[in-house]
């Protein structure tokens, strides 16, 4: 069995084939366009998402070596998502799919990123726990059974990767701050500033990442450090004192959100007993939380599963893979399904 799958949901216009479980191609072209205004800008996302789409497609099929005529299938995301974005895909997989009368597969982006992790091997057993963490969500899932999960907590104001983007932004380092935050805390000092750690009451497993990034924001403030016009009074030669300061404080910004996602992690664990736990979204790219969480893998006696860096952030393989275990199952989508830009976890197309 033969899927397409599409992803177009944010700045990422993306394309894979499964052929049976195995990934033949997943091309994915990342928007730059956004860089220079330290953000997403939506109009120009589904502007480049329609400009993408047919060479992106195109290039999955020529990698793959597959004819289009061969896909018994076309997934494509449909929810959450920038609703411009999320159209552009959501057209043109119907329209695939109504000329080679094929199935559509309507897919949930979130739930997506949980079956990235079984993209390769080793795949989780059933039940395993997912931490989702990517630039607009923040979410604890069990899954129970393949295509069956409960969700048990999720962020209250800001994602993980949201946090990772504006304070990256207030220390002038580009969009998106994440993956640079990670690359500078490797050499700062976690313990230099004490940001708060939110974990609300005892029993919840929901998070809150605004009060980080306040208190990120009012220390820069007062040091006279706040980045303005995406310029920012640290940027430094390497090996410079405010270089130096520039790496403390986002290593001491960094074990603030890590402290709380492993602490809430191990909670779930602990609470429901789990041995599998598995991580997902652009934040599972990270180094220092795939290093806490592995440590507390071997403290709490549990199996950890980490997707492959490609497979991280946003990608049509993983819209492929779970586009093609719900074909399998006999769950398709009718010509009717429509984009939701705030679609749930918990909703079915
Ligand atoms: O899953 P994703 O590609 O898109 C969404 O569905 O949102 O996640 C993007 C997020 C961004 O906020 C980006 O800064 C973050 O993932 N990210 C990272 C790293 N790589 C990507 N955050 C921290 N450390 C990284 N290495
Ligand atoms: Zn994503």
């Amino acid at each position: 069995m033969i899927v397409l799958g599409i992803e177009t949901s944010c700045d990422e216009t993306s394309a894979a084939v499964i052929d049976d479980g195995k990934i033949l191609s997943n091309i994915i072209s990342s928007q730059l366009v956004h860089q220079q205004y330290g953000g997403i800008v939506p109009e120009l996302a589904s502007r480049a998402h329609q400009r993408l789409i047919v060479p992106v497609v195109s290039q999955a099929f020529h990698v793959a070596g597959i004819n289009p005529q061969k896909i018994n299938g076309v997934a494509v995301t449909h929810g959450p998502g920038l609703m411009g974005a999320l159209l552009v895909g959501l057209s043109f997989a119907k329209a695939l799919s109504y000329g080679l009368n094929i199935p559509l597969i309507g897919i949930n982006h979130m739930e997506a990123h949980m079956y990235s992790n079984f993209i390769h091997d080793p795949k989780p057993e059933y039940p395993f726990l997912c931490l989702i963490v990517s630039g607009g969500h923040t979410q604890l899932v069990i899954v129970r059974e393949p295509l069956h999960h409960e969700l048990l907590g999720e962020t209250l104001d800001d994602a993980a990767g949201e946090a990772y983007d504006k304070v990256g932004k207030m220390l002038g380092l580009g969009f998106p701050g994440g993956p640079i935050i990670d690359k500078l805390a490797k050499e700062g000092n976690p313990n230099f500033i004490k940001f708060p750690r939110t974990y609300l009451d005892a029993e919840s497993y929901d998070f809150s990442f605004s009060g980080i990034k306040t208190s990120v924001l009012y220390w820069l403030r007062k040091n006279e450090l706040l980045a303005t016009d995406q310029r920012s009074p640290l940027s430094a030669q390497e090996g410079s004192p405010t270089c130096e300061l520039l790496k403390d404080i986002c290593a001491s910004f960094q074990a603030a959100v890590i402290d709380v996602l492993v602490g809430k992690t191990v909670r779930v664990v602990k609470n429901y007993n789990i041995k599998n736990v598995a991580i997902a979204g652009g934040v599972s790219a990270n180094s220092e939380l795939r290093r806490r969480l592995q440590q507390s893998a071997e403290e709490h006696n549990f199996k950890l599963f980490i997707p492959e860096f490609e497979y991280c952030t946003d990608n049509g393989a993983m819209i492929a893979q779970l586009g093609w275990m719900k074909l399998k199952a006999g769950i398709t989508s009718d010509s009717a399904l429509n984009a939701v830009a705030n679609l749930s976890l918990s909703s079915h197309p």
